[in-house]
């Protein structure tokens, strides 16, 4: 198996796991970091409804928890028409740990629809802050 195709059954996979009770939308995401390795994550929605998490922000998380701090790719998995896009706080939450090639997959439950750099995402992100001392 490819890594691309392991990225793909790791997202899918714990997509299923999602506890999304109340949009009824489950999202999976798994992030390869620059060590090579997979880190996987899904959406955990909360009764008070700015409380839930969304499945990019858990990969990230758990990629950090592992001591790797660069995302070489990240896909991201739902069940829908056209594939999802990861939304503005995650993205800026992918940019935190980007490199200049990261890639993002974009995935319905057949396969990967489509492969863009993240710099198409959010070219102008936020990424200026000064400490002063
Ligand atoms: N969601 C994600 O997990 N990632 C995204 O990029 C978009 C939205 C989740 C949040 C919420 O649990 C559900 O999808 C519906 O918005």
């Amino acid at each position: 198996m490819t890594q691309t195709k392991e990225l793909f059954a790791a997202a899918r996979d714990v997509r299923r796991l999602a506890y999304a009770p109340y949009s009824n939308f489950a999202v999976g995401a798994a992030v390869l970091g620059s060590n090579g390795k997979i880190y996987i994550g899904t959406n955990v929605e909360n009764i008070s409804y700015p409380c839930g998490t969304c499945a990019e922000q858990a990969a990230i998380a758990q990629m950090i928890g592992d001591g790797c701090r660069e995302i070489a790719e990240i896909l991201i998995i739902a069940d829908t028409a056209e594939p999802i896009t990861p939304c503005g706080a995650c993205l800026q939450r992918i940019k935190e740990f980007a490199g200049t090639q990261t890639i993002v997959h974009l995935a319905d439950l057949n396969g990967i629809i489509s492969s863009l750099n993240f710099n198409d995402f959010l070219p102008l992100a936020f990424n200026n802050l000064e400490v002063k001392k």
